[in-house]
């Protein structure tokens, strides 16, 4: 045992007297005839003037926090999510698992390097949105998003879009949707406008076709297709269900003939009507100029009831932005 004992310390010493003559960092500091403190750093960790050239600022990268794209079915073709974005450095990219055909939420991140490569991120949420109907157009039931971030509910088959309902080319109400009439904060607000209009047009300020149930709008959509082609009928009236004025909640005001609108008489009631109805809660709903976007030609006889709110800010100091370009939805028939 003693004899093992003793060659077990000789080992540990010989380990001992290697380590410390070794070429480790050890040694040196046991070595007083070692170089200078400054020629020792620049042998083996070179100082930071002598390294190479500075180093550069990231690169900064803009780009939104959401990106909302519509599924496939609602686009002609596919995002190219870097044009969202932009770089000062190079090798813009974007890193994460995500698909533009699957509707649903993706974290990602926008890359971009500077000069010396190093890499910069920028977190984004990628949103594929559903659209809320089924191939043959028809409604679906749920909740959903627009390209411009409002909510819209699909709610016992009626759309509703940040609360106001919708009825478009794309957006139909139910045949079993029955108002029965203007509805009353309508008729109020059409009352509150009437008795603020000038003394001469006062009396001219009325409701010339107001609510039509979707038979009635069947019969005159019918009846109209017995005059023009449906492409032409398509582009001044809306097919049953699609038609505004089943939701009790649109009017024609004073004539609906765009030759009776250029008339002088007609003309003085419509002119002061799209300079004020907004002041009262109503939206010129088919603006000239805006048919890409509601589908439908010029009506300067049609208003809606929207709410003095967003009335105001459709108004836009005369521009009239629509509902459609406002919240980001679409007006085209699916089938
Ligand atoms: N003239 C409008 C578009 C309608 O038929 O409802
Ligand atoms: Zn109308």
């Amino acid at each position: 045992m003693k004899t093992l004992r003793i060659i077990a310390l000789m080992i540990v010493s010989a380990l001992m007297f290697c380590a410390c003559a070794g070429p480790g960092g050890n040694s040196r500091a046991s070595d007083s005839s070692a170089e200078p403190a400054s020629a020792q750093i620049s042998e083996s960790e070179p100082s930071l003037e002598e390294s190479s050239e500075p180093e550069l600022p990231p690169a900064e990268i803009e780009a939104p926090e959401t990106i909302r794209v519509l599924e496939p079915r609602g686009r002609e073709e596919t995002p190219d999510l870097l044009s969202y974005a932009s770089t000062d450095g190079e090798n813009l990219a974007v890193s994460g698992e995500y698909d533009l055909d699957v509707p649903g939420e993706y974290s990602l991140n926008f890359t971009a390097e500077n000069a010396q490569g190093k890499i910069t991120e920028k977190p984004f949420t990628l949103k594929v949105l559903a659209l809320p109907y089924n191939e043959e157009g028809v409604l679906v039931e749920g909740e959903y998003e627009t390209v411009k971030g409002y909510p819209l509910v699909v709610r016992d088959g009626i759309a509703y879009v940040d609360g106001y309902l919708l009825a478009n080319k794309t957006y139909a109400l139910p045949e079993t949707y029955l108002p029965g009439g203007i509805l009353p904060e309508a008729e109020n607000a059409l009352a509150e406008m009437r008795a603020a209009a000038p003394q001469e047009i006062r009396g001219k300020v009325y409701i010339r076709s107001g609510y039509r149930s979707y038979a009635e709008q069947r019969y005159i959509y019918n009846s109209y297709l017995l005059e023009d082609p449906k492409e032409v009928v398509d582009s001044y009236s809306a097919r049953p269900g699609h038609s505004e004025h089943q939701s009790g909640l649109a009017m024609d005001i004073l004539c609906a003939s765009t030759v009776l609108s250029q008339q002088e008489e007609y003309k003085v009631v419509l002119d002061w009507l799209g300079e004020n109805a907004w002041r009262f809660g109503f939206i010129l709903r088919y603006p000239e100029g805006k048919t890409d976007e509601t589908g439908y030609i010029f009506e300067p006889w049609h208003f809606r009831y929207v709410g003095k709110e967003l009335a105001e800010t459709l108004y836009a100091d005369g521009e009239w932005i629509t509902m459609e370009d406002y919240f980001g939805i679409d007006s085209a028939y699916k089938n």
